[in-house]
């Protein structure tokens, strides 16, 4: 019998496009693998819902999605649907599920001022799981917390009608992050892009952010999944 091994198929998760950035991070370690992509076009954005109508949302089409596609494992792109509803989806599917949180132990470990920004929806800033982000891994750290949805919906638009069609207006983006820009004079160095869309701005916000600051995402974080699927022989 010889026992050959078939491609991995990973299915991924999120509210709208932004976790592309997710899957493209992934590519990049697993090219071999097939990718299955699914988003909540309904019910996007997640960031300015309720907790319980995230948590539903995200239960239901992980759900409808487990049982319409194939794949192996899957991958929770989205910062705001993994700090609420990991739990439930890995207690509603029979394979390995996977989230992102917001980088924030790899900004602390790179910050030389100590002083760190995170941008996230404002679902995910005001959850206690960032708090204990915080706590264990940049408790040295002093950490500007910045919630932004219209970020969100900007990265979604610009995905959606294709790069470089007509250029956002950088002063939509600016007013969102001024307390970021204003921390950077005084010493912020590293800036967690807590949400999967916002990599997707990265070079709007490169515009707006001094060039001190270095901008870490969840992307970045090593996405080698080690799980192979035999085929039958
Ligand atoms: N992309 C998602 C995240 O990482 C959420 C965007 C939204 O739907 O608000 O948080």
């Amino acid at each position: 019998m010889i026992a050959s091994k078939a491609p991995v198929t990973v299915g991924v998760f999120d509210s709208g496009l932004g976790g592309l950035s997710i899957m493209g991070a992934i590519r990049r370690v697993m090219p071999e693998a097939d990718y299955a992509y699914c988003c909540d076009n309904l019910n996007f954005p997640y960031g300015t819902k309720s907790e319980a109508e995230v948590i539903a949302a995200a239960e239901k089409v992980t759900s409808l999605f487990f049982d319409t596609t194939h794949f192996d494992v899957l991958v929770i792109a989205c910062n705001t649907a993994s700090v609420l509803a990991l739990e439930s989806i890995r207690k509603n599917l029979p394979i390995p599920i996977i989230g992102v949180v917001p980088a924030v132990k790899p900004a602390a470990q790179a910050s030389k001022t100590k002083v760190i920004g995170v941008l996230a929806t404002p679902v995910t800033i005001r959850r206690p799981y960032l708090d204990s982000l915080i706590k264990n891994f940049a408790a040295e750290c002093r950490v500007i917390k910045v919630g932004s949805s219209k970020l969100v919906t900007l990265a979604e638009e610009k995905i959606r009608r294709r790069v470089g069609q007509e250029a956002l207006d950088l002063q939509e983006i600016r007013i969102e992050v001024e307390p970021i820009v204003a921390e950077a004079k005084v010493g912020l160095d590293q800036l967690v892009l807590g949400c999967t869309h916002f990599p997707l701005l990265e070079d709007e916000l490169r515009q707006v952010i001094p060039p001190t600051v270095n901008f870490v995402d969840s992307g970045s974080a090593d996405h080698r999944l080690p799980i192979e699927r035999k085929a039958e022989a």
